[in-house]
């Protein structure tokens, strides 16, 4: 693991998007998986001055998102398809056929996590994934459990994780199950950007580092992957 600390998440943003500018300009059609939260937004800026400022095209770019909520209409403020869209896709010239979510309101789930999967495995696989970390050290929503999950499914959601989401939530309430991509999955990415900011964080990211790989700390597990870069700001790192 590869650990940058960085004094603001601005600082952040310009240094995570600047990879990902690379990656789009050296391979045009590269497939981007990406994360929602407050942690990505800085970079999500950054990427659409980027593309602003010329010499860069993502309508060859296909993203696949991490995670979506279930039981919330996909047009839902509080969707990850519409913060994707506010927050990246629509400053971009992404193709709409190009960005890819789980379906949280598929009648059949399983069947829906299943073609999840057999579309990133058909798009070549995930060449940067893009994470957060939640502060029980969850990634995508994979939540602390007794073993590291697979591929995509549906999961209900920690009380921990309620929590930490619900002050997005305001009219409906916070929905208590998820469509997320799973640990195996997310570690078949060929490399893994991680950021997190904060205090909150601190604790999640000592046991991400420097405790050992359980499923109770599901980010642990990217310790096994041999291409990943935590990006923190000195909050985030202080326990380190
Ligand atoms: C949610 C998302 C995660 C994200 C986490 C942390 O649970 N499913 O992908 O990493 O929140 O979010 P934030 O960056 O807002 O702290």
């Amino acid at each position: 693991m590869e650990i940058k600390v960085f004094k603001t998440a601005e600082e952040i943003g310009s240094a995570v998007a600047s990879i990902f500018v690379d990656e789009v300009k050296n391979n045009p059609s590269c497939v981007l998986g990406l994360a929602t939260g407050a942690s990505p937004i800085p970079t999500y800026k950054e990427i659409i001055k980027a593309f602003e400022n010329g010499g860069i095209t993502f309508k060859d770019v296909k993203t696949y998102n991490l995670d979506e909520y279930c039981d919330l209409p996909k047009n839902d403020k509080n969707s990850y398809y519409t913060f994707m869209h506010e927050q990246l896709f629509n400053g971009l010239d992404i193709l709409e056929e190009n960005v890819h979510f789980l379906d949280g309101n598929a009648e059949d789930s399983e069947a829906e996590c299943k073609g999840y999967d057999a579309e990133i495995n058909a798009a070549g696989g995930i060449d940067i994934q893009l994470l957060g970390i939640g502060n029980n050290a969850h990634i995508g929503f994979n939540e602390p459990a007794d073993s590291f999950t697979d591929g995509s499914f549906k999961v209900k959601l920690t009380d921990s994780t309620i929590e930490a989401n619900k002050i997005y939530f305001d009219e409906n309430p916070m929905p208590h199950y998820a469509l997320t991509m799973g640990i195996n999955q997310i570690m078949a990415a060929k490399k893994i950007i991680l950021i997190a900011t904060g205090p909150k964080k601190a604790e999640a990211i000592r046991n991400m580092v420097k405790g050992e790989v359980t499923p109770q700390v599901p980010a642990s597990i990217l310790q096994k992957h041999d291409d990943v870069i935590i990006f923190l700001d000195e909050a985030a790192a202080s326990l380190l």
